[in-house]
């Protein structure tokens, strides 16, 4: 990561203005990678200029993979870049030198996706991370991994990186035909996908069923459908196909600015383009449930079709939102969220508890425990920064109690954003409603928003411009 610095953010007396979101991350490193599985090339435009997507292009042209970089003449400040097809036969004669590594940087999907491709290709090869990743766990993903044959070592047997996978060609399973079934205990898109992409490796290949639904860009990319008992399966037989794909603008980033117009009495916001999967859209029902003014209109933004090369269906759907602040007198009411209406919004936790404090009366989260395992400590992270601000909250073990008041002002505070992206947001989200003759907010290391965002604090700033 680029040197971090700190942040100082005031508090607005009024944002407004069209903003053009980062590019969905989940999707972009999906994209690129399941591009270089193809036989034929692929482009993908609206590529991320964020540092995670950016570690999975380093990462595939390490491995190999050919991809020619332009920025994007359609979506300013991304790219447009042309995966020229490798192949599964390329991935699995793939080969580094003893002792090689491939760095995912912060980017955990990098490493559990990219876990599942070499594991399945039987590459033999170091992947390792940051400090931050380093410290999160992969057995979640090694552990299945290794009932299909994928070998791998981690330091003492801890399950976290540097991992060094030992190549070895998957063979037929035990029971010839069948395809190895995995009922997973935890709802991870990273787990899912995997799994389901060390099985497009697979001669009888995988079955996946998850407990929840979690968000499902693995199977639209690669067209795979659930079964009607949950199951989605891959194996070798799993057709490929080059994508022509243009990225939607990330609905984890328009959260932040969602719970800024839910917070904040005088904000109007368009952001055209962004991803309305349904599987990624539940925050923003979550934030509606709770009064925010939130809607979504016809996306005008498509010039081309969002389709596979040769499949004439949408992949990711996309809508444009306007966001704008509750009408004089409204409060936004409480909510609580437990069990299986977490999956679905777990990234927009810290956001949604900044959203929590102004609310009318208490809210909680609970079973929300995976919070603590992400690039930091979420719970004990937004805890630090809610308690800076003078928000009344209690921790949990799994979540969090939010004593809301409506009207609100956070005193200015000094927060450490410990290297996450989103605590670093969120964070800046409830600096701005500070009383805007106060000092600022500081948030040190603040510039790691750019993990994901790397526009944030201008877009920020180009809202209080009018
Ligand atoms: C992601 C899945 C989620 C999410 C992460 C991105 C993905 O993680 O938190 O930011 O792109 O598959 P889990 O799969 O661990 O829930």
């Amino acid at each position: 990561m680029s040197s971090l610095r700190d942040i100082k953010v005031s508090g607005a007396t009024r944002l407004a203005g069209q903003l053009h979101l980062p590019p969905d991350k989940s999707i972009a490193h999906r994209a690129a990678m399941f591009a270089s599985l193809s036989e034929e090339d692929s482009v993908i435009d609206g590529y991320s200029m964020a540092e995670d997507p950016q570690s999975t292009l380093s990462c595939l042209q390490d491995i190999g993979v050919e991809i020619d970089v332009e920025p994007s003449a359609r979506y300013p400040g991304t790219q447009n870049i042309h995966v020229h097809g490798f192949g599964r036969d390329r991935w699995q004669q793939c080969s580094f030198d003893e002792g090689a590594v491939l760095d995912c940087g912060n980017s955990g999907t990098t490493m559990r996706l990219l876990l599942g491709l070499l594991g399945g290709a039987g590459v033999s090869v170091i992947v390792d991370g940051d400090d931050s990743l380093r410290s999160r766990p992969m057995g979640r993903v090694l552990k299945p991994l290794s009932r299909l044959g994928v070998i791998s070592e981690t330091g003492n047997g801890s399950g976290k990186a540097p991992i060094q996978l030992v190549g070895k060609r998957l063979s037929s399973s035990q029971q010839e035909g069948m395809p190895i079934e995995f009922e997973l205990e935890v709802a991870s898109a990273q787990v899912k996908s995997a799994l389901l992409l060390a099985g497009l490796f697979h001669p009888e290949g995988v079955a996946v069923r998850e407990p929840e639904q979690s968000r499902d860009h693995t199977e639209r990319l690669l067209n795979l459908q659930k079964d009607n008992h949950g199951w989605i399966r891959t194996s070798s037989l799993t057709p490929c196909q080059a994508l022509s794909f243009d990225i939607p603008k990330d609905p984890s980033a328009a959260t932040f600015w969602a719970v800024l117009s839910a917070i904040h009495p005088d904000v109007d916001i368009q952001a055209p383009g962004v991803g309305n999967n349904p599987t990624r859209t539940q925050i923003f029902e979550v934030l509606q449930r709770m009064g925010a003014q939130i809607a979504w209109g016809i996306d005008t933004t498509d010039t081309k079709t969002n389709v596979k090369a040769n499949v004439k269906a949408v992949i990711e759907p996309k809508g444009s939102l306007t966001l704008r602040s509750l009408g004089k007198g409204q409060s936004l009411q409480p909510i609580t969220l437990a069990g299986d209406q977490i999956p679905g919004v777990i990234d927009e936790i810290p956001a949604l508890m900044v959203a929590m404090a102004f609310a009318d009366g208490d809210s909680e989260i609970r079973d929300a425990s995976e919070l603590r395992i992400k690039e930091t400590d979420r719970i004990s992270a937004m805890a630090s920064v809610l308690e800076a601000a003078g928000v009344s909250f209690q921790e949990k073990p799994d979540g969090m109690i939010i004593h809301g008041q409506p009207n609100f002002h956070p005193s200015p505070f000094v927060v450490d954003a410990l290297h996450d992206h989103r605590i670093a947001m969120a964070a800046a989200i409830l600096a701005t409603c500070c009383r805007p003759n106060e000092a600022p907010s500081i948030i040190k290391g603040g510039s790691c928003a750019s993990i994901s965002y790397p526009t944030f604090f201008d877009d920020l700033g180009s809202l209080q411009t009018l």
